[in-house]
């Protein structure tokens, strides 16, 4: 248990903010509103809001619960529980490590775009993901996220986090405002928003909810395991919870006002991904006054509202190292970032002229179906069945409801034993039959 020299959180909003910087992230702007649009808009907001106050609350403050109480990560705390579960451990630490390798991509792509805004030009996307360039900004992101974690949980995430969230709402608001106020922009939010009553009934749309629930919430990987284990402040975990659900909601909500503005105004198809973000967006701002500097501003957002969130997963193997193995921190930190750049390799040169990829599938957009969709799945099953069922309930309880005015009762506990597991089955088995 808690071993006397455990890093801690600086304060309680400290760790909201950090919680808050790896949920809100790529995910929340380049994939909620296009889901949103595609499944039934105004519809599948409420049905994502249902998803994320009942579902995506129970796993996080499971989550929260389990780091908090055996003060270590996710590997030994789920040893403590059987020893034979710490397998479970090391699953969820390589799905993150694996995200982690390939979203560290990402960001290089989106520091690249940045920095040429910044220097007034827009980057050309065939020409760049033909070349070698996002292999180096790939590496300047890796070097970034380890000297941020070698800094440690205080100085580094913590601060990281603060001015991070504060910076990327700064930017967002004004941004969807100005988005907005283009004319046609109206028609971006007549897709985004209109309300298709029919959706409700299609588990397609259910399923895309739970995902998108997942990713977004940065759950069932084990990242808030960690945060929570350096959480020591007599703060109730569902009052915590319900404001990172909160704010990271409001945050993906708000980006599809800016997106859809944006690309509706100009004409132009909306789409999802990685075309979006550096294909759709750019050539809208190519033709709107002053559309380096939106340009710049958006990815700065983008690099901001990521670095948050890779920090959050880059920390999940060094704590790993560090609780299992006794590992100095700076020491971990230097073995997952130069593990994590070699593993990211293979995504980098995916899109580019060497153009990787196995049976016609770019090797990215495979990591991202199978990793991102059913290894997260899959570790985020195997994770809610071995605490909710092989930790004594009443302990659960207890610690779920610690410091907490609002009861949990046992039954809700009961429900969510069930609920979670079959739920998350049943997500995946919509989406592999394809329904
Ligand atoms: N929540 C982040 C996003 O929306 C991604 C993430 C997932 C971060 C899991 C940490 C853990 O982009």
């Amino acid at each position: 248990m808690a071993g006397q020299a455990r890093e801690r959180w600086g304060s309680y909003a400290g760790f909201l903010f950090a919680a808050i910087g790896s949920a809100i992230g790529i995910g929340n702007i380049w994939r909620f509103p296009y889901l949103v649009g595609s499944n039934g808009g105004g519809t599948f907001l409420l049905t994502y809001l249902l998803v994320v106050f009942t579902f995506g609350l129970a796993f996080m403050v499971l989550e929260l619960l389990i780091g908090r109480y055996y003060q270590t990560s996710i590997v030994s705390a789920l040893a403590s529980i059987r020893k034979r579960f710490r397998w479970v451990g090391i699953l969820m630490v390589a799905v993150t490590f694996a995200i982690l390798s390939y979203y560290m991509v990402v960001l290089g792509w989106i520091l690249s775009f940045l920095v040429s805004y910044l220097m007034g030009q827009t980057l050309d996307y065939d020409a760049y993901f033909g070349s070698l360039y996002p292999l180096a900004s790939f590496a300047a992101i890796a070097a970034v996220n380890y000297a941020v974690i070698r800094t440690g949980v205080r100085r580094g995430i913590e601060r990281l986090s603060k001015y991070g969230v504060l910076l990327l709402i700064a930017t967002i608001v004004p941004l969807a405002a100005v988005g907005m106020a283009l004319p046609g922009a109206q028609d971006g939010l007549s897709f985004y928003l209109e309300p298709d009553a029919l959706a409700v009934a299609d588990p397609g749309v259910w399923a895309a909810a739970i995902g998108q629930a997942f990713f977004s919430l940065s759950i069932g990987m084990g990242v808030l395991v960690t945060y929570g284990s350096y959480l020591a402040e007599k703060r109730s975990l569902l009052s915590s919870s319900m404001v990172i659900i909160g704010v990271d909601t409001a945050v993906a909500f708000v980006a599809g006002l800016m997106v859809f503005s944006f690309v509706f105004s100009q004409g132009m198809d909306p789409a999802e991904g990685t075309t979006l973000a550096f294909r759709v967006m750019p050539a809208a701002f190519s033709s709107i006054d002053f559309g380096v500097a939106l340009g710049a501003l958006f990815f700065l957002l983008l690099l901001l509202a990521g670095v948050t969130s890779s920090v959050s997963m880059f920390q999940l193997p060094v704590s790993t190292l560090q609780d299992t193995l006794k590992m100095g921190r700076e020491k971990a930190a230097a073995i997952i970032g130069v593990a994590a750049f070699l593993a990211g390799i293979p995504s980098a040169l995916s899109y580019s002229s060497v153009g990787l990829d196995i049976n016609g599938v770019a090797f990215f957009d495979m990591l991202d179906t199978f990793i991102g969709t059913y290894g997260i799945a899959v570790a985020a099953v195997a994770f809610s069945i071995v605490t909710l069922w092989f930790i004594d309930r009443n302990r659960l309880i207890e610690q779920a409801n610690m410091y907490s005015r609002v009861r949990i009762p046992p039954w809700l506990v009961t429900v969510v034993k069930v609920a979670l597991p079959v739920l998350i089955i049943a997500t995946v088995a919509t989406q592999v039959i394809g329904i």
